[in-house]
């Protein structure tokens, strides 16, 4: 590992050998989020500390989205901040990461516009960001021969990325663009990787990747992913995001039943509630097949929690259309959605659709489902009062022990005479419920399972 060494001999030198600060900044999804962390994995390998606060970093990392208009346009204004920081420290390093620089054309203006940005790496060269960064200090290429290890935030939750890409092309998705074709991961290197998790103390393991259903390594499908990791022992549970709904199947929720693992949550987009809106979506699912889904998952799954993911005002969405969806937030319930105005995304399909709406319109649609749902989630948590959830501890907070039931609902545990740490594991009884979080009490206890 000659140029790992030699780069932090080039960084000690840079920084006359005082604590050199990294910056990492994290736009965008859990995918993103597992990335960063390898990124800060590698930053600490070479010598970096880390800050919260950009003024004292001589490193800064910004890993990017591109999903969304809005979340660029953020992300623009974020770059354009870090200027006065390379006028007040010019040893400082700027790079911007993630699916923005891999579209041409916001890689070009981020380029031209912000010409203090020492290098760029793309979303899908993310494994090769240390030789980037030699390249960049040295000008010399150099052939891989390390990897990144992760740095977690929060070493009781573990992101485990088991399929990068996307085959789907859904009509607004610009993730196929950015991220490339589908390559799942090496199964022995997920098993291994999930085994050395749980060893050092993970509760929660959540398997990443676009469509995490189409997971497919040399004939290893999902489902057998699924039942390997269900076979660790250990206190812990699996998640998975995100589930496309067409590769959703019956089958798959007879496997999750069979898991004892399994976190009895899930995340499954619906998009829209109307099939003329999801055909031209390209989502090849209709309502009903949706519905039928999440029914028999329920019939199957005590207490299941479902989420969602919901575009309002998609290209000639009508209001009749979008009352669909109404109805079909109202008839399946969700536990909590995550709501999105219709964004154009140059290169996708939808983008050449002709998008007639106004944005007023669509801004009140948003508003309109935004309370039904808040309705349905008090409703929904309310009806949780009186049982008792295994829950982990995420973090302590004024008075409370903040914590995620196996479900991945938001619980808070007053301090009172309890003491527990960051990672345990605690049985609660839930007391109260507010808006999206539950209160309870502890029933104490390790777990025995
Ligand atoms: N406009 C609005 N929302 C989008 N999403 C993806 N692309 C777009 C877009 N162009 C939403 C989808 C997806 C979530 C991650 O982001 O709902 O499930
Ligand atoms: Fe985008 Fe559709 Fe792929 Fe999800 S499944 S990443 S929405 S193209």
């Amino acid at each position: 590992m000659f140029y790992i060494d030699h780069i932090r001999e080039i960084f000690k030198e840079r920084f006359k050998n005082k604590i050199a600060y990294s910056y990492v900044k994290t736009f965008g999804c859990q995918q993103n989020e597992a990335d960063s962390e390898k990124i800060c994995g590698f930053l600490k390998d070479i010598g970096f500390a880390f800050t919260n606060d950009p003024i004292i970093a001589d490193f800064i990392l910004f890993n990017t989205c591109a999903v969304r208009h809005t979340a660029q346009d953020r992300i623009y204004g974020h770059i354009g901040n870090l200027k006065k920081l390379k006028k007040i420290n010019k040893n400082i390093l700027i790079v911007i990461c993630g699916c923005m620089v891999e579209l041409e054309e916001d890689k070009n203006e981020i380029m031209s516009k912000f010409p203090y940005i020492d290098f760029i790496c793309g979303a899908k060269s993310i494994n090769e960001f240390p030789e980037l960064l030699y390249q960049n200090l040295t000008g010399e290429r150099v052939k891989k021969d390390y990897s990144m290890n992760a740095v977690q935030k929060n070493k009781f939750k573990s992101w485990v990325p088991i399929i990068s890409g996307c085959n789907n092309f859904c009509s607004y998705c610009i993730v196929p663009f950015v991220r490339g074709r589908e390559i799942s991961r090496n199964f022995d290197d997920i098993i291994n990787e999930c085994k050395n998790y749980i060893l050092n103390g993970t509760k929660i393991i959540t398997f990443l990747g676009q469509n995490v259903n189409s997971y497919n390594f040399n004939g290893i499908k999902f489902q057998d992913l699924l039942k390997e990791v269900d076979k660790i022992d250990g206190d812990f549970v699996i998640r998975f995001m995100t589930s496309h709904p067409k590769d959703f199947t019956n089958e798959l929720v007879d496997v999750l039943c069979e898991c004892k693992h399994f976190s009895k949550q899930l995340h499954l987009p619906v998009q829209s509630g109307n099939n003329r809106i999801l055909k031209l979506m390209n989502r090849k699912y209709t309502r009903e097949d949706y519905i039928e889904k999440i029914k028999y998952a329920r019939e199957k799954i005590d207490d299941l929690v479902i989420t969602s993911d919901i575009i309002v005002g998609f290209p000639s969405e009508t209001e009749e259309e979008f009352e669909d969806t109404i109805s079909l937030v109202k008839e399946v319930k969700f536990f909590s959605l995550f709501n999105f105005i219709y964004s154009p995304r140059k290169g996708t399909c939808a983008a050449n659709m002709n998008d007639f709406i106004p944005y007023k319109e669509k801004s009140e649609r948003m508003t309109r489902l935004i309370k039904i749902q808040d309705e349905i989630s008090e409703d929904l948590y309310s009806k949780l009062i009186g049982k008792t959830y295994r829950s982990f501890v995420e973090e302590i907070f004024e008075d409370f022990f903040v914590c995620r039931t196996e479900s991945n609902l938001i619980l808070k545990i007053p301090k009172k005479i309890n003491n527990h740490m960051i990672g345990d594991t605690i049985y609660a009884k839930i007391v109260n419920a507010g808006r999206n979080v539950l209160y309870g009490e502890c029933l104490g206890g390790k777990f025995e399972g």
